[in-house]
């Protein structure tokens, strides 16, 4: 049976790690071949072997989402390997300290901006630049990018953060409305709390791992696999007509 994206070819930043990882190895999964890329070379390569153990095909680049010219490097060796781009996934990002608004450093708010804001945009531009040379596929090209809850209410322990995110689905429904009548869809997933590196200063601070277990409606924490089933189909031509939509991955906690 073919699988969800069979035969397209997929980028996703971050892969090295966490929720990146798991898209990585679904894309793979459903028959893409894939493009991991990350700032930390051994854990992206570390994904592209397990993709190869399991059968796939996959490829390593690095990236500094933050450097333009990087980013370039990126989208250009995805074109140079596999000859095209059909499905981004952007998802790079850092959480920055836990602290009140009036505490952050300007370094630190700057940092989360740089990689969590301007590295996604950077990304976008150089990936529609490509898919716009290119006929798109059954179902459309496809960028999906990593937001979060955080993106969608406020969150006042990571200000920083959050704004990043609401700036994510800003330039996602943004993209959204400029490419959507030239074969190009964008959407953003917004996962609650997922047990990653990433997350983990949030589990140390915790009051209480239960109560923070049952803001979830579903009573438990998120999987990186459940969020990167989200991630490959919103790249596959089942969701064709979704487009600019920052769809919740979040077992219902802000139901
Ligand atoms: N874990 C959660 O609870 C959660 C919830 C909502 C959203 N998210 C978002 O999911 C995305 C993935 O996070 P994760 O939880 O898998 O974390 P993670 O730390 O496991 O993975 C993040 C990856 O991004 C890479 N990275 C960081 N800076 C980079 C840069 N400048 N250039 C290239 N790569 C860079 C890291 O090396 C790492 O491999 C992030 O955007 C995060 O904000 C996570």
């Amino acid at each position: 049976m073919p699988g969800r994206v069979d035969g397209r070819v997929a980028l996703v930043t971050g892969g090295g790690s966490g929720i990146g990882r798991a898209t990585a190895l679904k894309f793979a999964a459903e028959g893409a071949r894939v493009v991991v890329a990350d700032i930390v070379p051994e854990s992206a390569e570390e994904t592209v072997r397990l993709i190869r153990e399991a059968g796939g095909e996959a490829q390593f680049s690095y990236v500094d989402v933050t450097d333009e010219e990087s980013v370039r490097s990126m989208v250009d060796l995805t074109v140079g390997e596999y000859g095209r781009l059909d499905c981004a996934h952007n998802n790079a990002g850092i959480l920055g300290p836990i602290a009140d608004m009036v505490e952050y450093s300007r370094e630190d708010y700057d940092r989360v901006i740089a990689v969590n804001v301007t590295g996604v945009w950077l990304c976008m531009q150089a990936e529609l630049r490509q898919m716009l040379t290119q006929d798109p596929p059954e179902g459309g090209h496809s960028i999906v990018n990593t937001a979060s809850v955080a993106g969608l209410v406020g969150s006042p322990d990571i200000p920083a953060y959050s704004v990043s995110k609401h700036a994510v689905v800003g330039m996602t429904n943004s993209a959204a409305r400029s490419y959507g009548t030239r074969g190009i869809r964008v959407n953003a997933v917004c996962p609650a709390l997922i047990d990653t590196p990433l997350a983990a200063p949030m589990f140390e601070r915790a009051e209480s791992e239960e109560r923070m277990r049952l803001r979830q409606a579903v009573g438990r924490f998120g999987e990186v696999e459940e969020v990167a089933a989200l991630v490959v189909w919103l790249s596959s031509a089942e969701a064709s007509f979704v487009t600019g939509t920052p769809v919740r991955v979040d077992g219902g906690a802000l139901a």
